[in-house]
């Protein structure tokens, strides 16, 4: 394992999923974390992230010194460098100019750490701080024009530094660079695989569960789904699944995910019909919060009224994700144990507000797995690419893209229109071009005129956007023939609905929902 002491870089995650492209597995920790810690996890290797300090800051983020004495070979990535240099007995300096984005990198010594780095490739800087003078044991690696240590090495204790970011596409040379500190410098063996991770989790699972019973809370989504599937392999009918309807999903979409939970894959499913309910309590309701807060609600009362019916249950199963965990990991140690209490169903509801009766402990096999790796995890263990490459979906489902009050016949517009533009999206082979791409009823009715008859009739919003984790994103860029057809369709075969815009605004200013 490669540890990551993390600065409070942007980057700490994407150093951490690059270390596990070389399949070897690595996890961010805080810089906090002492030298008596990280002997207890024995890493193989530690990598300082950047930061956002500069070393000279009155409360600059600093390692425990011990560390230095570990023998643990140790790269400091930008400010990880820095603090390695000023620790160790160098100098940094506030630079005259800083260096930002792409810089050539001209190498001085080619073995080691650079072995296989092409002189003059180019390397991504983001730095106003540079390190002026090496401490004492050190020697130059590289340089670019205006960083005169771009890379430092100590090859007798294995401590190296690099002011550049060779975690980020944009540095050419990086992946090289950490493969050479993965497994020649740290001596890693290529063994974090998809298929070691499956047998594994099933033999924790076991080793966790014994003869308990454990409830999982599906919603179709690749998480769940993956869990479903790894939780019903390694324990069987232990495992209960419960699909809870509160209809507010996709036009045939919970007939299918029974269907195929249970005739392909053979994995048993509660389905638990919620729909009137869910619908009734959202009589007169328009305020997009109170809509969440009540969908919310509601998923807490049936999911505790039919774990009690099904139960009981010792264990929930969470589609916790590693990015999840490492958000807390500097305040919360106790997640190394595994021993929480509930707190949330992972993209539903929270149910923090269970009683006392009903706190279950947690079964989390997903919790250290990254989004792309959960992917990998559910192709490798059989589920189908329609689950491990959908779009996501949010927990209150279509209830956030009518907006205003819900009803059932805006509800059943809807279903219809977005069937419309999944139908023209896939059949254009433009489902994994866009992050989303669904429909939004308006509560407003506009004219216009369908044969020799005036309409009035409700607008649908195309939302189709592109995206890297969702936090950002840009409104795609849609062949104009595309959204002929698809307006044409939506105005011709959805009753109830006679205009069709585009929305193309960009988050921010905007979210990709609309509630
Ligand atoms: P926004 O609208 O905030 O959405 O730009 C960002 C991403 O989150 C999804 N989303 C949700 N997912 N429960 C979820 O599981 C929710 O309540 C929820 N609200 C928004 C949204 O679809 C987008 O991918």
């Amino acid at each position: 394992m490669i540890v990551i002491l993390d600065f409070g870089s942007q980057y700490s995650e994407l150093i951490a999923r690059r270390i596990r492209e070389t399949q070897v597995y690595s996890e961010v920790l805080s810089y906090r974390t002492t030298a008596k810690q990280l002997r207890q996890l024995n890493p193989k290797g530690i990598i300082f992230s950047g930061g956002p300090s500069s070393v000279y800051d009155e409360n600059a983020p600093q390692c425990d010194p011990e560390i230095w004495e570990m023998g643990i070979p140790i790269m400091g990535v930008c400010y990880g460098m820095q603090v390695m240099v000023q620790q160790l007995g160098g100098e940094v300096s506030r630079a005259s100019r800083g260096e930002y984005g792409k810089a050539s990198l001209y190498i001085d010594d080619p073995t080691d750490l650079l072995t296989n780095v092409e002189d003059g490739t180019t390397m991504w800087m983001s730095h106003g701080d540079s390190v002026t003078q090496m401490p004492a044991g050190f020697e130059l690696l590289a340089h670019t024009e205006n960083t005169p240590c771009a890379a430092i090495a100590s090859h007798d204790k294995k401590l190296y530094g690099v002011q550049f970011h060779p975690e980020v596409v944009h540095s050419l040379g990086g992946f090289a660079l950490i493969r050479n500190f993965v497994y020649h410098i740290c001596d890693c063996e290529p063994i974090w695989t998809t298929e070691a991770f499956v047998e594994e989790s099933i033999r924790e699972i076991r080793a966790r569960v014994g003869s308990k019973r454990v409830l999982l809370a599906l919603s179709g989504g690749v998480d769940s789904s993956t869990l479903a599937f790894l939780l019903h392999k390694a324990i069987g009918d232990q495992l209960t699944c419960m699909f809870i309807d509160q209809g507010f999903m996709r036009k045939l979409e919970p007939e299918r995910l029974v269907k195929l939970f249970k005739e392909e894959f053979h994995i048993p499913v509660e389905y638990v019909n919620a729909r009137d309910r869910f619908i009734n309590s959202l009589t007169g309701v328009t305020d997009p919060e109170e809509k969440r807060r009540i969908i919310g609600h509601q998923f807490i009362r049936v999911f505790e009224e039919e774990s009690r019916r099904l139960g009981p249950f010792d264990y929930l199963a969470q589609g916790t994700l590693y990015p999840d965990v490492i958000e807390s990991a500097d305040t919360n140690v106790d997640l190394q144990t595994g021993e929480r209490v509930a707190v949330k169903i992972k993209s539903h509801h929270n149910v923090g507000g269970l009683p006392k009766d009903l706190r279950f402990k947690l079964v989390e096999p997903l919790r250290k797995l990254f989004k792309d790796e959960v992917r990998k995890v559910g192709r490798n263990i059989g589920l189908p690419e329609e689950i491990v490459n959908r779009h996501p979906f949010p927990g209150p489902g279509l209830a956030i893209r009518i907006l205003g009050e819900v009803t059932a016949e805006k509800l059943n517009i809807l279903r219809d229109a977005d069937l419309i533009v999944r139908q023209e999206i896939n059949q254009n082979g433009l489902y994994h071009d866009c992050w989303q791409a669904f429909a939004v009823l308006l509560p407003v009715k506009s004219v216009g005129v369908m044969g020799d008859q005036r309409t009035y009739a409700y607008p649908i919003v195309l939302r189709i956007v592109t995206s890297e984790d969702g936090m950002t994103a840009d409104w795609a860029r849609v062949p104009y023939d595309v959204l002929e057809v698809i307006s044409n369709r939506i105005v011709n075969e959805v009753k109830g609905v006679n205009r069709v815009v585009y929305d193309i605004t960009s988050k921010p200013p905007g979210t990709i929902e609309w509630e």
